[in-house]
């Protein structure tokens, strides 16, 4: 049996990371296996692709750039952890994943998504995430707490208008793929964010 792909979505400081251990730790908790991933990242390839692409020190891409190597990141790590772990039952945990290149290199930066839908196949052939939860929110929140957090990497330095086009870009994709995606409002307080997330949770176990 293979397991499941959920991919957890969302602006900076959204909360991605405190979810995604939330949900870890509920799932593990039912006896599933779990695999936590991130991208762009989630192999040491992948990550040193990363780390140029968030480096305010160093050459900035351009825009072709910057997509190319987040799929070059993502084939790497397709096909070195994710599709492995899927195969052998595992479920997949992975902050952030192709709908954040719509939402970022698409409706952020302008790219089409026709370009971006051909590298999505030609990388991921028909792999596409099961569950996409959206953690939605005004991106002056999330700024607020990511900012609280210290320095600020090339995406983060952007200016309030490419925030908006990304939050968008992303409710775009939730309204044409509603069965795949899950919005939740994550401007709430933890304790709401964390009861969507059973609700969400629940729901799998009763459809499996
Ligand atoms: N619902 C919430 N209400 C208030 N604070 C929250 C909530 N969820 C997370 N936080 C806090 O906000 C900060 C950012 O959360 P987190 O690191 O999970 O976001 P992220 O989306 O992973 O951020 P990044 O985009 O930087 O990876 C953390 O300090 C976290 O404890
Ligand atoms: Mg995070």
């Amino acid at each position: 049996m293979t397991g499941r792909f959920i991919t957890i979505e969302g602006g900076e400081g959204a909360g991605k990371s405190t979810a995604q251990t939330f949900l870890a730790e509920k799932l593990t908790a039912q006896g599933i296996s779990v695999l936590q991933t991130r991208e762009p990242g989630g192999t040491p390839l992948a990550e040193a692709i990363r780390h140029n692409l968030l480096s305010v020190d160093e050459e900035a891409p351009v825009e072709m750039t910057e997509l190319l190597l987040v799929f070059a990141a993502r084939a790497q790590h397709l096909t070195k952890v994710i599709e492995p772990a899927l195969n052998q039952g595992q479920w997949v945990l992975c902050d952030r994943f192709t709908d954040a290149t719509y939402a970022y290199q698409g409706a952020g930066r302008g790219l089409s998504a026709e370009l971006i839908g051909k590298l999505e196949s030609l990388v991921q052939g028909g792999r596409v995430p099961d569950t996409v939860i959206l953690l939605d929110m005004p991106p002056e929140i999330g700024m607020a707490r990511a900012r609280a957090r210290g320095a600020l990497d090339r995406f983060e330095q952007e200016e309030q208008a490419f925030f908006e086009r990304v939050r968008q870009g992303y409710l775009d994709r939730a309204a044409r793929f509603p069965d795949r995606y899950i919005v939740v409002d994550a401007a709430q307080h933890l304790g709401g964010v964390q009861k969507s997330l059973e609700a969400v949770m629940k729901r799998w176990f009763t459809d499996a």
